[in-house]
Parts: C-alpha cells; sequence; structure tokens
C-alpha cells in the first residue's frame, strides 16, 4: 500500500473545511470547525478566531479549539493591538518570542498553558483585515512555505465564506425589516386616515369661524391676540392633518417614462434658495447614462424634496450636499443624497422611517415615511447610512428592465 504523503493531512482538512463552508449558511458551525481542523492538521495546543466588529473596532473570539477557559474569558482585543504591521492582511506573523511580542496581551497565562510560539494568520477581504486565525504551538518551529501557504489558503477561503454569509444574512434582516415596516404603515395608514377624516371637519369649522372672527375684532381690543393664535395653532393642526391623509391616501403612482435625473435636478431647483440661505454647497454627479423608468414624477419630487430639506436641516448652516446618480450591476438606478449634516445616531436609525418619529421641535414626522411608501409603491427602495457628526446617506434605488 502506498506510504500516505506528508500532505495528505492537510489535503484532507482542506476538503473537509471546504466542503462544509459549502454545505453550511451557519457561521459558527463552519469557524468551529476551521478552528478544530488546523488545530489537528498542525498539531497545535489550540487555535483561536477572532472577528472584526465594526461598530467597537475590536476583534471578538468567534471559534475557539482546545484554548482554555483562562484565555478565552480575556475578551475583545482592540484593533491598533492587531494591526501593527502594513500589508498584514497578506502575511502570516510567527511569533517565537511570546514575552515580548507586542500582540501577545497575555504572556503569563499563555506560557502557563503550554504554549511557546504563535502563528498569526490574517483574514482578509479586498485588502480589509476582518479578522484573525491565531494558532498556538507548544513548541517553537520552522514552518515550510506549503505549510504557511496551505494556511493562508484556508484563511482566504474563510474570508470569503464570512463575507457570503455576513451578506445574507444582512438581506435577511433588512427584509424582515422592511416586511414589518410595511406592515407597521398600512395599519397606522388606516387609522390615520380615520382620524383625518374626522377630524378635519371640525378643523375647518374653527378656521372659517376665527378668521371671520378676527376681522370684527378691534386691533386693539381684548381678542385680536387670542384669535391670531386660534388661527396660527388650527392651520398648524391642518398642515398636520394634510401630511397624515397624503400619509395614509397611499394613491397608485400616475406613471410615466421619466429619468430619474430631471426629476432630482427640479427638485434641487426647487430648493436652490434654501441651498443659498445656508452656505450649502451641492456638488451633482449626474450620470448621463440613466434609464427612463416608469415613474411618478410629482411624488418622486416630493421624495427628493423631503429628502433635501432633511439633509438641509441637518446641516443646519454651511456644509456640503452630494448628489449622485447612477446604475448599479443589479439593474438598479439610484439617486443617492449624502450630506455633512450631524448624522443619525445608531439607536434612532431603526425609527425614522416611524410616521410622527422626529427629533425637531416644528417636525411632524411624517417626510420620510411618506417617502418610504411612495418609493415602495413604484417597486424601489430606501436605505440609510450615517455617521454622528460626519454625515448621512439616503440611497433610493428602483429596478429597470
Ligand atoms: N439627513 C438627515 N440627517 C440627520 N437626521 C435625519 C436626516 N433625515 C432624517 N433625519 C432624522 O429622521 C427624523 C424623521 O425625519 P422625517 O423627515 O420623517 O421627519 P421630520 O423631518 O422630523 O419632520 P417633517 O414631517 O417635517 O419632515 C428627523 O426628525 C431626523 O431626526
Ligand atoms: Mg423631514
Amino acid at each position: 500500500m502506498a506510504k500516505p504523503s506528508r500532505y495528505q493531512g492537510y489535503f484532507h482538512a482542506f476538503r473537509d473545511i471546504i466542503r462544509t463552508m459549502h454545505a453550511h449558511d451557519q457561521l459558527d458551525e463552519v469557524l468551529a470547525l476551521v478552528v478544530q481542523k488546523i488545530s489537528e492538521v498542525l498539531h497545535a495546543k489550540g487555535t483561536l478566531l477572532r472577528l472584526l466588529n465594526q461598530d467597537t473596532d475590536q476583534f471578538e473570539v468567534k471559534a475557539a479549539y482546545g484554548v482554555g477557559e483562562k484565555y478565552l474569558s480575556k475578551g475583545p482585543v482592540n484593533k491598533e493591538k492587531l494591526l501593527i504591521l502594513p500589508n498584514e492582511y497578506s502575511q502570516i506573523l510567527q511569533i517565537t518570542d511570546i514575552w515580548n511580542a507586542p500582540r501577545v496581551e497575555y504572556p503569563q497565562q499563555a506560557w502557563d498553558e503550554g504554549i511557546r510560539m504563535m502563528l498569526d494568520v490574517p483574514l482578509g477581504v479586498r485588502k480589509e483585515m476582518i479578522g484573525l486565525i491565531r494558532i498556538y504551538l507548544p513548541e517553537i518551529r520552522e514552518f515550510t512555505e506549503d505549510q504557511l501557504d496551505f494556511l493562508l489558503t484556508i484563511a482566504e477561503q474563510c474570508a470569503c465564506i464570512i463575507e457570503r454569509v455576513r451578506l445574507s444574512e444582512n438581506q435577511r434582516t433588512h427584509y424582515f425589516h422592511m416586511a414589518a415596516q410595511l406592515e407597521k404603515m398600512s395599519s397606522l395608514g388606516r387609522l390615520a386616515a380615520g382620524i383625518a377624516h374626522e377630524i378635519n371637519n371640525p378643523l375647518t369649522g374653527i378656521m372659517l369661524y376665527s378668521t371671520s372672527l378676527i376681522k370684527k375684532a378691534t386691533a386693539d381690543g381684548p381678542f385680536q391676540d387670542g384669535l391670531q393664535v386660534i388661527i396660527d395653532e388650527t392651520r398648524r393642526c391642518k398642515t398636520i392633518i394634510d401630511g397624515l391623509l397624503e400619509f395614509s391616501r397611499n394613491r397608485s403612482p400616475e406613471r410615466t417614462m421619466r429619468n430619474l435625473n430631471d426629476i432630482i435636478k427640479s427638485s434641487l431647483k426647487i430648493l436652490d434658495n434654501e441651498f443659498q440661505l445656508h452656505h450649502i454647497k451641492v456638488e451633482e454627479k449626474i450620470s448621463e447614462k440613466l434609464p427612463a423608468i416608469l415613474l411618478d414624477a410629482n411624488q418622486l419630487e416630493q421624495v427628493f424634496v423631503n429628502l433635501l430639506i432633511n439633509a438641509i436641516q441637518a446641516i443646519g448652516d454651511r456644509g456640503q450636499l452630494t448628489v449622485e446618480t447612477g446604475k448599479t450591476p443589479l439593474h438598479r438606478a439610484f439617486v443617492a443624497i449624502t450630506d455633512t449634516g450631524k448624522g443619525i445616531s445608531r439607536e434612532h436609525m431603526k425609527t425614522i422611517f416611524d410616521p410622527f418619529f422626529t427629533t425637531k421641535a416644528d417636525g411632524n414626522g411624517l417626510g420620510l415615511a411618506i417617502s418610504h411608501n411612495i418609493v415602495h409603491n413604484h417597486g424601489g427602495d430606501i436605505q440609510v447610512t450615517s455617521k454622528v457628526g460626519e454625515g448621512t446617506t439616503f440611497l433610493v434605488s428602483f429596478p429597470f428592465t
């Protein structure tokens, strides 16, 4: 019988890992197998896999094999600690002096566990380090190029699968969020429509009588100021009710073949004065290659004006607004509106599309709810990305054929 080659172990480990990667959508299971197989094939004491949490910028333990509890309880590691050398995403770092390596946080514990050498194998996607596999060895060893290549190949595959699973998880979350949002919108819409109609009639009565009374009240008499307050406040209620009716009407769009570029340009024109007044520089990156889409131009203009007004309000005074249009490889035409305003906190991010959610003293909280409805009635989508203190991007996109 042929003697097994020294690479057979590596080959089997590689095959098992690749099979599991393609058969599972559960990241935990894939990562658990990766650390186990690496430990076994290298006869290591153990292996730890950390992934970068983008919100906290820390590397968190996601899978471990053969590593003591004491070691695992150490918690996340700061990004700076692990990204000391440039180009680390493509090289394996061999740590032979664990006492003096700056990236080994707990040398004493490592020594007590019988660890004498460590290998840091980076997990990289598009030149970004998204994680790190650390292998713990019981003695100092020399590694051949082939062995290091094996580890880098596993890491490459692992990084790809992490990206794939994360993407599908994000899409799933986005889908559920959208479904919940639509449900909430439609029940609120029905409720709002009923209330709005009931309130609209008495408001018209109040408006009629108060405007006729104020004409009869003497300018310096006791009723003038009070009546003016009634008129102003009633007008405010009417604005809210009109917004509510607009939101709940949910009328189906009257579509014609239109180019998004024309609609965003006319929306920008409407607000020209506002931009100047607030010293906001507007940059237009308009793609001339946008296809025409079936759209209700009036409704879409309302959406863009809402988004632009929000951007102006977020900037306050002095800032930049960038409007970009284009098409994606997935046959969607998009308009992206980016401001350098105050941004939206993570907490608010969940509720900005809810009707009546506002952080403004004089806001109604209906602009985004209405815009969301209109865009979804067109089969489109609105997405937001934001960083507090830096700015916000609203991306509105529609499929085209
Ligand atoms: N570009 C933006 N930058 C920062 N925060 C934003 C931005 N756009 C929306 N928001 C947040 O989302 C909330 C909801 O926006 P929405 O347009 O629905 O209501 P509003 O602007 O408060 O009131 P209105 O009904 O007058 O539009 C805002 O109050 C604000 O907190
Ligand atoms: Mg608004």
